[in-house]
């Protein structure tokens, strides 16, 4: 990231400034503003304002400042202290765009203090598109309440190493299940009026050297994973804005790829909102805008010169850049924000009530944690027994990842002063303390241990019924982890508590997969992810079997660093924030190792056996699944099955159908699933529909989807690599262009009743 010491002087005028009211139908003078007419659609309304917009207006519209006070800028009279502002046309009555980060929730101004939710990851394993929908709206209220109007929201990077430092940011391996999470978390932040965008276009999958390395790819196998997942997304969603990422791919810098841009986010996906770079992803002015970028991110502090205004004015002077670009660029914005509702209802500073909020995080993390292990039912705990708490700080709060999506507490940062305290810290801690917790629960003994002391918390634990210990991996933006490692002396602790006592519980707080060297010696382990606000009570919750563990991983688990497709980050040596050193040339990063084969489907295609694979959780009551029958109706490939709860626990389950196409080499694609809850003995019948995108593959010759002719497999998985219930499906051969993708939201699941 480039940082520049002095401010470029705004060119707006102070009376810019000085729109605050709501706005209204015509201006203070008489003049007419026909797009303040909500009755019109977003294109006739954005049509309207450009026509009278004048070209230093335009020009305005099309750059963002940075809205905060760091890395050597002043922020603006107006400006809320976070990622993005930009001045009120109050002439216009257009209001102040106000930039707000993240996915997990509002998180600056920093002090204010906002919701988290639990991580992304945490929402993907919920497997409940709903969930995500009621996050979003969560926290775009809270983001509304604060007054932005677009947040920088919905990350869907395919996680393809679990060593990325910003896995935690994102919803997963799978192209299907991350797009229609994330797509259903957008679509909940904008039903509260404001914009969000989708990020980060494409392929960042990994932080280190993220400003420099290319991301190389066939564009086919692109096409049927990383972009998989933002089409699938953005139809679901309808983000308003789409932001282009630091890295180059195939080369070619995100931000001026018009392969990305122009031919497939907006000629193939017919996308009518606008694209925003990352906050110092662009690198040119006439190039970016002929590619397809729309608005340029906080250049004047974060790129090498405000691209987007002197040099892309000349470059129009010049007949370089076509002044219809320039107006297109403006309706997109202007188009979205009419669409978003974001100029109908304006952002004004309104009260929260956090503690409503809290519960909404609470219940993510209850859908999304993961119960990875749990010998001769050690879990759920009874509230009898004693317990002796260790580690992770879970006498104070929950563990949250860092980075621009950092959500600190309304109350504070409860673990205050860890390293780093700077970017990418704060290392910030939630204030839902495990600990207090299971203390409002169990009738026995309770005691903490830091876990500082290794034999003084082997001592404690010797001395209860049951430990729990919660270790922590602290992940981050801009630096990836360097191996899977748990950091510190956690694994020597965890080890030592398990040899005091058999009845061991670890509970994880982590951005994901790690080395659990010590897995056998332990009876539980339970993935939590970054809990988010509500983590302290909802792990409690799960622990004391007050709710059943539903989260299955949206992620393969390894067994170590060898069994992935790059067993060493490209360019680790590189410093954190993506600058080689000195004179040293950016590495690369080869996809085509896998290709599409994205996480589990890269296990099946090299026969390697994961940790735990993918879709895998574990629940405190055990299902059966039967009637398997798989049909074609209409064209499309649908699978009839019934769930039975077998045990003696009310529980909720997932599952999973898998498809694996005709034609060599085929691994199977999760098609679809259902989510369901059933009480003791009940059963569901229930209807799964294949999502026709992961029915065909992209023809990068022809510019097509093909779906070839033949019988389709289709296995009932409770995970990946674990099935009850086969068969086949046989569908004719079938074609369809690269801009005629099967329109609507997918529909994984359709519920027959209950028994
Ligand atoms: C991140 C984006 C974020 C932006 C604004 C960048 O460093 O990559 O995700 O939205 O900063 O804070």
């Amino acid at each position: 990231m480039a940082h520049r010491k002095t401010r470029v002087a705004s060119f707006i005028g102070m009376a810019l400034l000085a729109f605050g009211g709501t706005c209204a139908a015509a201006a203070k003078g008489g003049e007419a503003r026909p797009w303040m007419n909500p009755k019109l659609s977003p294109d006739q309304r954005a049509e309207l304002v450009l026509k009278a917009m004048t070209q230093d207006e335009k020009f305005h519209l099309i750059r963002t400042e940075f809205g905060d006070n760091q890395n050597g800028h002043t922020m603006s009279p107006g400006a809320l202290g976070s990622a993005g502002y930009q001045p009120a046309l109050a002439r216009l009555g257009l209001p102040a765009i106000q930039e707000s980060d993240a996915g997990l929730g509002v998180a600056k101004p920093l002090k204010l203090g906002a919701t988290a939710l639990p991580s992304g990851l945490a929402t993907a394993a919920s497997f409940d598109p709903a969930m995500a929908y009621a996050g979003g709206a969560m926290i775009g209220s809270e983001a509304h309440r604060r007054g932005f109007n677009v947040m920088l929201a919905g990350g869907v990077d395919l996680v393809r190493d679990p060593r990325n430092g910003r896995n935690f940011e994102y919803a997963g391996e799978d192209p299907l299940l991350a797009g229609l999470i994330v797509g259903n978390a957008i679509a909940g932040i904008q039903s509260q009026h404001l914009v969000s965008t989708i990020k980060h276009y494409a392929l960042n999958d990994l932080e280190t050297a993220r400003n420099t390395l290319s991301a190389n790819i066939d564009k086919a196998a692109a096409r049927e994973s990383d972009l998989l997942a933002f089409e699938i997304a953005i139809t679901a969603g309808k983000p308003g804005s789409v932001m282009c990422s630091y890295n180059r791919v195939n080369a070619v810098y995100a931000c001026e790829d018009d392969w990305l841009l122009n031919q497939v986010l907006k000629r193939d996906w017919h996308y009518p909102g606008f694209v925003m770079s990352d906050w110092g992803a662009v690198h040119s002015a006439a190039k970016s805008v002929l590619a397809g970028l729309d608005q340029e991110s906080a250049g004047e502090t974060f790129d090498q010169e405000v691209y987007f205004d002197k040099p892309l004015r000349a470059a129009v002077a010049s007949g370089a850049v076509p002044q219809s670009r320039i107006d297109d660029m403006a309706r997109r914005i202007l188009r979205s924000l009419f669409a978003a509702g974001a100029i109908d209802h304006p952002a004004t500073q309104a009260s929260i009530d956090f503690d409503a909020d809290r519960k909404v995080a609470q219940r993510a993390e209850e859908a999304g944690a993961v119960l990875l292990r749990n010998q001769e039912a050690l879990l759920p705990l009874s509230a009898t027994q004693s317990v002796a708490v260790i580690g992770g700080h879970a006498d104070k709060g929950v563990l949250t990842g860092g980075g621009s999506s950092a959500v600190q507490s309304p109350q504070g940062n409860a673990v205050p002063g860890l390293a780093p305290t700077d970017w990418p810290g704060p290392r910030l801690y939630q204030p839902s303390a495990p600990l207090a917790a299971i203390e409002r629960r169990a009738r026995g003994k309770v005691d903490y241990a830091s876990g500082d002391d290794i034999a003084a918390a082997a001592k404690l634990a010797a001395q209860a019924k049951v430990a729990v210990v919660f270790v922590e991996q602290w992940a981050a933006e801009s630096i990836d982890a360097p191996q899977l490692t748990l950091p510190g002396k956690q694994d020597a602790l965890v080890e030592a508590v398990a040899k005091a006592n058999p009845h061991t519980i670890v509970v994880l707080e982590n951005n994901g997969p790690l080395a659990m060297p010590w897995l056998n010696q332990v009876g539980a382990v339970l993935e939590a992810w970054y809990p988010g606000a509500g983590g302290g009570e909802a792990i409690a919750r799960l622990l004391y079997g007050e709710v059943d563990p539903s989260g299955r991983l949206p992620v393969t688990w390894p067994r170590d660093e060898s069994q992935l497709p790059r067993p060493e980050i490209p360019g680790a040596a590189l410093t954190s924030m993506g600058q080689p050193p000195q004179g040293q040339p950016a590495q690369d990063v080869d996809y085509n190792i896998e290709g599409a084969n994205v996480g589990y489907r890269w296990y099946q295609h090299k026969q390697r056996e994961p940790l735990f694979p993918f879709g895998y959780g574990l629940s405190y009551t055990h299902f059966d699944y039967s009637d398997f029958k798989p049909r074609v109706e209409h064209g499309r490939i649908t699978a009839s099955f019934t769930v039975t709860n077998r045990g003696s626990r009310a529980g909720v389950d997932v599952p999973q159908l898998y498809v694996t196409l005709p034609g060599p080499g085929e691994v199977r694609r999760l098609a679809g699933w259902c989510r369901v809850s059933l009480k003791p003995g009940q059963s569901a019948h229930l209807v799964a529909t294949a999502d026709p995108r992961l029915l065909a593959n992209f023809d990068g010759q022809g510019q097509h989807w093909q779906q070839p002719a033949g019988d389709y497999q289709l296995q009932l998985g409770h995970s990946a690599m674990s099935f009850q219930g086969e068969g086949k499906a046989a569908l004719p051969a079938a074609n369809w262009g690269a801009d005629a993708s099967p329109a609507g939201a997918p529909q994984p699941c359709v519920t027959g009743g209950n028994r």
